[in-house]
């Protein structure tokens, strides 16, 4: 019987990213299978995050839950991981001394020979340091799964913003080889990816080392994996607007297969605040980037991230953020209170607006992004837009499902439509287990028997605008971009 591995992960898309990669090493190493059920894994893992509150609190009430079934289960292994692991280190152990492994973002390819030295030995181990590049280097080919990849290029972040913890806890920036990510992205493409999202804290910091010597930008490298055979379409996420250029802006007026989709995060619209925050530019500099991107690519889709209550925000500082939201058109952003993060800079500033107000500002703030970004659904209504089949719809067995350019799962009938009932039936419940599996967004198609459209891009109609999904009617099939 193969060993079960349940990991739990909190946080952003690399760890997302991080918590697969944990899988396929511990897979290949010692031939574990995953499951969402804990109560029947040998090795319970949990990649933790600590970007915002009440992060400590999170891990020690979630470990406190499995300590139970270890007491049950006394063989039972236990490790922590992701940025909270690597700012605590063995105080975790301290703490929840039942607690066998610690490791960090950048040492997790470690984990096949830490878990060894625990069966081995009994005795904890705990490793969080910053081998750099290493981590890229000894973890195995991702597997593939679906139309749609994550792939990593860069990691840490050397912009020390003064509220955030990332540097800390993920490192200064480091960029994979430049022939590396090449060659993942064409495997992935070999295996029927079709959608690549690459990955980083600051991917516009991007600086691959190529084998002619030279250094690889983010522009460049886009500009090499549109032409890979079989991607269709590309991402990046999250980038930094100092470092976002006139190349990358070259790269959207030159490149159809970069998604008409940009995540710029901007923090605030108050340039008081933006330099409290060591952004290191202002709300005029991120706007005149923004417009000189919609000159080239007019009807993009820019969506943000946002830090409402930053210590010493003044009604007039938040005003100005909501001007720069309307100014943007911004599309579903993100917003978050803002949290202090022990270590960092802003930690220690004077904080003395209450905590209703801050509240109050944020739900604002966030009811009119849902208007806004509502009303540029309502606009796609009547539109055709072009989507990247990804499996069957998650509410009916009976629609499959894609994304847009900006992000928006479309739902479709696939019968009745234009030449789709030709030669493939809606799938059924008899033929399509895996329809049933819950998850985010589009469903798992491994057991599909109807995959002729899954991973293919197709052109649907909007016919309706939900609140979180569109609907639609499939009108051609196309294939994935070659040039
Ligand atoms: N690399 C990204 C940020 C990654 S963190 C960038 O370029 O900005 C993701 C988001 O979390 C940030 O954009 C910020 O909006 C939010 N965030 C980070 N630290 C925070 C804090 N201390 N309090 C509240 N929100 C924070
Ligand atoms: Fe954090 Fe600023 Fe880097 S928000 S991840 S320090 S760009």
């Amino acid at each position: 019987m193969p060993r079960k591995l349940h990991i739990k992960t909190f946080g952003c898309q690399m760890n997302e990213y991080d918590s697969a990669r944990m899988a396929d090493a511990l897979a290949a190493s010692h031939g574990f299978e995953a499951t969402d059920n804990p109560a029947e894994a040998d090795v319970l893992l949990l990649n933790t995050c600590s970007i915002r509150e009440k992060a400590q609190e999170k891990v020690f009430s979630q470990l406190g839950l499995w300590r139970e079934l270890k007491t049950a289960r006394p063989d039972l292994i236990i490790g922590v991981g992701g940025c909270v692991a690597s700012q605590e280190g063995a105080a975790i152990i301290r703490r929840a001394p039942y607690v066998n492994l610690v490791f960090g973002p950048q040492t997790l390819h470690r984990l096949p020979q830490m878990l060894d030295s625990v069966l081995a030995t009994r005795r904890p181990a705990v490793d969080v340091s910053f081998p750099e590049i290493e981590k890229f280097d000894r973890l195995p080919d991702p597997r593939v799964d679906g139309a749609r990849a994550f792939v990593s290029i860069m990691e840490g972040c050397s912009k020390y913003c003064s509220f955030c913890v990332v540097p800390y806890t993920r490192g200064e920036e480091f960029s994979r080889p430049f022939d590396d990510v090449i060659a993942e992205v064409v495997h992935l493409a070999e295996h029927g990816v079709r959608e690549v999202i690459l990955l980083g804290q600051n991917v516009n910091a991007y600086r691959g080392a190529m084998h002619t010597g030279e250094f690889a930008d983010l522009a460049l490298l886009i500009r090499y994996l549109a032409e890979i055979d079989g991607i269709g379409r590309l991402r990046f996420t999250t980038s930094h607007p100092q470092v976002f250029n006139e190349r990358l802006i070259a790269a959207y007026a030159e490149v159809p297969k970069l998604a008409n989709h940009l995540h710029l995060p901007v923090q605030s619209g108050s340039d008081r605040i933006l330099a409290l925050m060591k952004r290191g530019h202002t709300a005029l500099e991120y706007k005149s980037k923004i417009r000189r991107l919609r000159e080239v690519r007019p009807d993009i889709s820019v969506t943000t991230d946002i830090i409402v209550g930053f210590p010493g925000e003044t009604e007039t500082d938040f005003a100005a953020t909501m001007n720069l939201m309307e100014d943007m058109n911004f599309d579903t952003s993100f917003s978050f209170l803002y949290s202090a993060r022990p270590g960092t800079p802003a930690a220690e500033f004077v904080d003395d607006t209450p905590r209703e107000i801050k509240e109050a500002r944020l739900s604002r703030l966030q009811s009119r992004n849902t208007e806004m970004a509502a009303a540029i659904s309502r606009r796609m209504v009547g539109t055709t837009q072009r989507i990247l089949v990804e499996g069957p719809a998650r509410k009916s067995p009976r629609q499959m499902c894609g994304r847009t350019e900006n992000n928006r799962v479309v739902n479709f009938d696939v019968q009745g439509s234009t030449n789709a009932g030709r030669s493939r039936p809606p799938a059924s419940r008899d033929t399509c287990t895996s329809l049933y599996i819950a998850g985010a967004g589009c469903e798992s198609v491994a057991e599909c028997a109807d995959k002729s459209l899954i991973g293919r891009f197709a052109d649907v109609e909007v016919t309706e605008a939900l609140t979180n999904s569109l609907r639609g009617r499939l009108l051609v099939e196309t294939q994935a971009r070659r040039a």
